[in-house]
């Protein structure tokens, strides 16, 4: 099948380049050339485990290429996906400028019946609003729109694509599901879940599946901090729910809260979309209200060891959102590191790849002293603050890192260390809900 893909974000390009790894000849259109120049010459923009390799192997073979003219990429497709950023607007509104501004461009250059896919996380109604758009430019277009929400998350997305646990697509006939099954076919065919039902429906599955992990993680975070009022360790409460089929094990790690590009911008856009419909969210409220206010969490173990903080130095482990990515967005360490800086505390963050990205968003990057290893971070340090669980953190020799620190505290906002480990080192250990 031809494939275009429109926009070439982490979800488009990532998508775009596994439909060429399943056979299909994918062009991925991005209106920013400096990005598609790169990815011409096998360069990948972002860090995703895989993904580079992929661009290679699958451009090599002619099925995978890279333009930036609507003029070249719509007429050939058989199918259409929107990829386009639906950053949050007013009041947490998904703003769908750039997405109907794709849409509309598209209509221009349609050419032959075309299947139109949103893939872009929008609210429900959304793919409506694309097929209004593009029947508005091009009345005489034959197309049928469609919804085929993503579940991809960064770091495990290439293995998300190729082994998920279900494909989604919303349609309003057979024949599109039937387009939509063909491009899936080669995961179908391995046994992976298929659903096909209507556009309002898939559009609401992403929106709800988003609300619920992002519950699951302010739940354990609730029961976490009251583990730690009467002396239970949240990762046994946590093993001991997740045994229970019904409930599961993922999600369940009790941490500094969630961040990201989606979990806080979806839940925002959940709650706006049902104010529009006069529909109060109240859980999803409430998830949002607990994952608010977590970042305080570290700041007072900080404080209950240091006492008051001015003047202090903390080593700051970890400022990408969660392991294995080089994004920052929405990360909860914006709002920790911005709090260090508000009480007068010296900050020194390392982080194996999400530094650059760091400074590039965060406003006040230059009172921050970006180390090169955690060890060097920790030099001087009064205290160790751990903000993303990656692999290189956990096999750091505490013994040995204590040896250059000032101080013996460890603030372990992602229980990558176990008490002991770190009170045998010499360490003064705060977790979370241990
Ligand atoms: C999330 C979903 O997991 C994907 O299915 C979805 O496609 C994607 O959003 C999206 O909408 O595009 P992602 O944001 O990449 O993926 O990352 P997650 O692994 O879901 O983690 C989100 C946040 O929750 C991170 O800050 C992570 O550290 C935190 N988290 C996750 C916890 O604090 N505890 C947990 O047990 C799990």
């Amino acid at each position: 099948m031809r494939i275009t893909m429109i926009g070439t974000g982490y979800v488009g390009l990532t998508t775009g380049v596994c439909f060429a790894e399943l056979g299909h000849s994918v062009m991925c259109l991005d209106t920013n050339k400096e990005k598609i120049d790169l990815l011409k010459n096998g360069v990948c923009p972002i860090f995703e485990e895989g993904l580079e390799s992929l661009i290679e192997k699958n451009s090599a073979t002619g099925r995978l290429s890279f333009v930036t003219s609507y003029a070249e990429a719509i007429p050939c497709a058989d199918v259409v996906f929107f990829c386009v950023d639906t950053p949050p607007g007013e009041y947490g509104k998904a703003n769908l400028t750039n997405l109907l501004a794709a849409a509309s461009e598209c209509a221009h250059h349609l050419d032959g019946y075309t299947v139109l896919v949103n893939k872009s996380t929008a609210p429900v109604g959304t793919a409506k609003k694309i097929q209004n758009a593009v029947r508005n430019i091009n009345p005489t277009a034959s197309f049928d729109i469609a919804s085929n929400p993503e579940f991809l998350a960064e770091g495990s997305a290439i293995r998300n694509f190729l082994e998920p646990d279900r494909i989604i697509v919303g349609t309003e006939n057979e024949k599109t599901a039937t387009m939509l099954k063909l491009v899936y076919a080669p995961l179908i065919e391995q046994g992976r879940n298929f659903l096909s039902v209507t556009i309002p429906s898939a559009e609401l599955i992403k929106y709800a599946s988003n609300s619920f992990l992002a519950m699951k993680v302010s739940f354990i975070n609730e029961i976490a901090d009251f583990c730690e009022l009467v002396g239970a360790d949240v990762s046994d409460i946590a093993h001991g729910m997740g045994l229970d089929t019904r409930i599961g094990s993922k999600f369940l790690q009790a941490s500094i809260g969630f961040g990201g590009s989606c979990f806080g911008k979806d839940v925002h856009a959940l709650v706006m979309r049902g104010q529009e419909e006069g529909y109060e969210f109240r859980m999803i409220k409430a998830l949002i209200a607990v994952n608010e206010l977590r970042y305080l969490t570290v700041i007072k173990k900080l404080k209950k060891h240091l006492g008051p903080l001015q003047g202090k130095t903390v080593a700051v482990l970890g400022l990408a959102y969660k392991a294995g990515t080089d994004d920052v967005r929405d990360a909860q360490t914006l709002r920790i590191i911005l709090d260090l800086l508000d009480h007068a505390v010296i900050v020194r963050a390392y982080d194996p790849q999400a530094m650059e990205n760091f400074k590039k968003i965060f406003r006040r990057s230059d009172e921050v002293t970006f180390a090169q290893s955690a060890q060097s971070a920790s030099d001087g340090a009064d205290a160790l603050l751990i903000l993303t669980e990656w692999n290189e953190f956990k096999s750091i020799d505490l013994a040995d890192i204590k040896t250059n620190m000032s101080g013996t505290l460890i603030v372990d906002g992602r229980n990558i260390f176990e008490r002991k480990t770190a009170e045998v080192a010499g360490f003064t250990y705060e977790g979370i809900g241990t």
